[in-house]
């Protein structure tokens, strides 16, 4: 063989022993055998040999790209071979978790309104509403509050007042709306007026409790015009006061985890008589005295009594048949002292670095 050819098939075959993918290979193609390739180039070499060596060199050129041809196709295949391979030999792990999406966190106070009715519902309440727009009859009158009750000033109540809205001319609502006289529908300023509601559609035993937003004028570090409370009503034959104090006492058990004292203090409410305000022995040290109870070892919870004679008569039931009691509180204060949140501001900024410590 010239030594020409010899000297590039070797090299080929030094070349080739290093290609690893097809590209490469094709590369490697292009240089020996394109149009300007080494070896193509040696096939014009021919024209200058003299005769009688031609026809030998052309034979051997003709050996040599056969041969280099061949070589490049059994490198192809095996290239596409090696790659299917791999692509065989690659695992999944399917058993790798995906990332967990955000997954938002009911509000601290959702939780707490949450758990207050599931443990009333395990005392066997049911749960009632009323609006949060409300008639002061229900707000007010029927719940025996005076017509000058201090709580009625415009400085306590967010008064609704009634206007017809012009894009609603014909709206049957709008003439409702007009019968209303100012001062008659407020934002309810707490949750009593569901007794009444339920009581004009209910007939005794009534063993309801409500929960949800109430609001009054007020806005400092301690009260936001936006609130929650809580309110029970039980009504029956025979119901005593009694109840109502083995009813809390059972409600902190199944809330708290242990039986709670509970302590009752006179006190005046217009809706109840004899009325009281009541505490719980406190939940955090258990009576001990700490921070949170102020070192007295009780928390103030709320309100409650003996359903007032005049509220019966507003809601068309006997009080000469029936007696009840009825409780209210807030939610929002007995939130922060659960977390121990410092200020009620944080309950309604909606901030998330306050929200996600609440999973
Ligand atoms: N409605 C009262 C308030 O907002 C709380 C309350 C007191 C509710 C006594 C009651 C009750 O049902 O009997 O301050």
């Amino acid at each position: 063989m010239p030594a020409r050819l010899a000297t590039q098939l070797a090299a080929f075959q030094e070349a080739l022993a290093r290609v690893d993918s097809e590209a490469a290979l094709y590369e490697l193609q292009v240089a020996y055998l394109g149009k300007k390739g080494t070896v193509t180039q040696l096939r014009g070499e021919m024209g200058k040999l003299p005769p009688e060596e031609r026809k030998g060199f052309g034979a051997e050129w003709n050996r040599v790209r056969n041969a280099i041809e061949a070589a490049l196709e059994e490198r192809r295949a095996y290239l596409k071979e090696q790659a299917r391979r791999l692509d065989l030999a690659r695992v999944e792990d399917l058993t790798l978790p995906p990332l967990r999406p955000p997954a938002g966190t009911l509000h601290p106070l959702s939780q707490t309104r949450r758990r207050l009715s599931e443990s009333f519902q395990r005392l066997g309440f049911s749960l009632a509403v009323g609006p949060h727009v409300e008639h002061s009859k229900y707000n007010f009158d029927d719940l025996n509050v005076p017509k000058d009750h201090p709580a009625r000033d415009m400085a306590d109540t967010f008064f609704i007042r009634p206007h017809r809205h012009p894009g609603f001319d014909d709206h049957t609502d709008n003439d409702a709306a007009m019968r209303l006289r100012a001062g008659e529908l407020v934002l309810r300023t707490h949750t009593s007026p569901v007794q009444v509601r339920t009581m004009l559609t209910q007939k005794p035993p009534i063993r309801i409790v409500a929960l949800g937003t109430t609001f009054r004028c007020d806005d400092d570090a301690t009260h936001s015009p936006m609130f929650h409370q809580i309110e029970g009503l039980y009504v029956d034959r025979g119901v005593t006061m009694a109840d109502l104090k083995a009813t809390l006492m059972d409600f902190t058990r199944d809330f708290y985890g242990r039986r709670l004292d509970v302590r009752f203090r006179p006190s005046f409410f217009p809706f109840v008589e004899p009325g009281a305000e009541f505490d719980i022995g406190c939940p955090f040290c258990g009576g001990d005295g700490c921070n949170l109870c102020k070192r007295t070892g009780y928390i103030e919870i709320g309100g409650c009594g003996m359903v007032h004679p005049a509220v019966f008569e507003a809601c068309g039931i006997d009080p000469e048949v029936y007696t009840g009691w009825a409780f209210g509180f807030g939610v929002d204060r007995m939130t922060m002292s659960q977390h121990a949140v410092p200020h009620l501001r944080h309950m309604f900024e909606g901030d998330v670095r306050f929200l996600e410590q609440f999973p």
